[in-house]
């Protein structure tokens, strides 16, 4: 199957330039001027932008947190993901404690082959526990294409990880090639600031807030930095939301630090203010960290455009406000925390990024795309677009106007936390490995055609198809 996309503007982390595309079977075949070839489909991109697929480095799908499962699961989440324009997605296999990593990447390989997803998937791991010699297991991880770690400095006596697991992970990731992906927020401190708050009578959702303080995420980020930096280890700072957090981050790297973190639509474009709505609405905005005061996002911005923040990634975390939610009516300690925001991404970055010249867009299909394929060992395979590589790509309308909510929503999750934001840009077109998965908002993919993409090492390469077979293109 051959497709040829004529005429759109092609733009990749560093160019920006008005071409034809064509795809043959999975892969990018030539990029020229005015391709002349039969192809069995054709697609006009005149006036709009041909990007390459999103890569969501931080999802959430069947996630087990707080006694029950986010709500996506494989086949959902992933065609949730493709209306946003993201193709790739890494999930994460969540090791209980005592178990082993590769039981758990097992079970995790069941989950996702039984739910047949819809696009590339990969995993990181969450590290619980690395007592009896489970350290031992770390090589075959990356035998296995699993190439980094997530580790918790928070919720005690389920996903947190001690000091010494913390530091024995970084060693073992360092010396493996892998890159630990940090939550960063002080577990100790926030225990005791939600038991003194329910000791209280604060116990709506609105004290999600009060509880998880900025200064508590900064002092994780710090400590964190300093671990990796005694075990000689890069690091990455998921779901970083505060600026002096930020500042942390922008001055190891200016150290020569092998630092990185990201941050997510939610601490861009929603802020604490939300924590005051009435009626328990405030839990559709239990997420960790919390949303931030407003000033936080200029600052957040700020890192994106001087790369001190290299990724933005969804943490695309969903439960149900109906039932889901509300098993924290009495306790916001029960509510389970996370959002959703897999589909919505790219339209949002655009729409409060690029249209208001706070980034440019290279600068957008650097962090939702390049940068993440690059630190995630999915580099030129994914995150581009150059012959050779997948064609998962993107045509993008920048001045088609779509305004978000649930009614529209692909995602299983009953709201969306941007519920009537109108946004101009939006997806026409995405294709996944040369095959047609959403037009025009609509989820036309087949369930099942998602593969498990094994990645290569932190910064490594993993190789696109080499294009054996020379075509004349006119
Ligand atoms: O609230 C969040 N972010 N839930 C998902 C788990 C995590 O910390 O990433
Ligand atoms: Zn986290
Ligand atoms: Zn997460």
């Amino acid at each position: 199957m051959r497709t040829l996309i004529k005429g759109g503007q092609v733009v990749t982390a560093v160019d920006d330039y008005v071409a034809d595309v064509l795809i043959d079977g999975e892969t990018i075949v030539a990029i020229a001027h005015d391709i002349q070839v039969d192809a069995d489909k054709m697609v006009d991109a005149k006036g709009q932008y041909v990007l390459p697929g999103g890569i969501d480095p931080h999802v959430h799908m069947r996630m087990p947190f707080a006694g029950t499962e986010t709500i996506d699961n494989f086949t959902s989440g992933t065609a949730a993901a493709t209306r946003g324009g993201t193709t790739t997605v890494i999930d994460f296999p969540l090791q209980p404690r005592g178990q082993g990593l590769k039981e758990t990447l097992d079970k995790w390989h069941g989950l996702l082959a039984n739910d047949e997803p819809m696009i590339d998937v990969g995993f990181h791991m969450i590290v619980t526990d690395l007592s009896d010699g489970k350290l031992k297991e770390v090589p075959g991880l990356v035998d296995e294409g699993v190439t980094s770690f997530k580790l918790f400095m928070a919720y005690r006596n389920s996903l947190m990880a001690d000091d010494e697991t913390i530091f024995e992970a970084m060693c073992a990731a360092g010396e493996n090639g892998m890159l630990t992906m940090m939550h960063a927020e002080n577990g100790g401190v926030i225990d005791v600031l939600v038991r003194r708050a329910l000791a209280a009578g604060k116990t709506g959702p609105k004290y999600h807030e009060s509880t998880r303080p900025a200064k508590a995420e900064a002092e994780a980020v710090h400590s964190a930095l300093a671990i990796a930096e005694i075990a000689e280890s890069p690091v990455y700072i998921v779901h970083l939301s505060a600026e002096e957090s930020l500042e942390h981050v922008a001055n190891a790297r200016k150290a020569g630090q092998p630092a990185y973190a990201e941050t997510c639509p939610q601490y861009l474009f929603i802020d604490s203010s939300v924590y005051d709505l009435p009626d328990f609405e405030a839990a559709k905005y239990v997420f960790t960290p919390p949303a931030r005061a407003k000033h936080h996002q200029d600052a957040l911005w700020r890192g994106i455009a001087a790369d001190d923040l290299a990724v933005v990634s969804t943490d695309h975390c969903p439960f149900c406000f109906a039932d889901q939610k509300r098993m924290g009516i009495d306790d916001f300690s029960k509510i389970p925390n996370g959002g959703p925001g897999v589909e919505s991404r790219l339209q949002l970055v655009h729409d409060g990024g690029v249209r208001t010249g706070r980034i440019s867009l290279n600068r957008m299909v650097d962090i939702l795309s390049t940068t993440p394929a690059k630190l995630f060992g999915l580099f030129p395979r994914k995150g581009t677009i150059a012959v050779g590589s997948d064609a998962d790509i993107v045509i993008f309308d920048p001045s088609r106007k779509e305004t978000l909510t649930v009614e529209t929503q692909v995602s299983k999750v009953d709201y969306s936390s941007y519920e009537g934001r109108e946004v101009t840009g939006s997806p026409t077109l995405v294709l996944s490995r040369g095959e047609v998965v959403c037009e025009n908002g609509a989820v036309v993919g087949k369930a099942g055609r998602g593969r498990f993409i094994k990645r290569a090492q932190h910064l490594g390469t993993l190789p696109g198809t080499p294009i054996t077979n020379s075509i004349r293109i006119s």
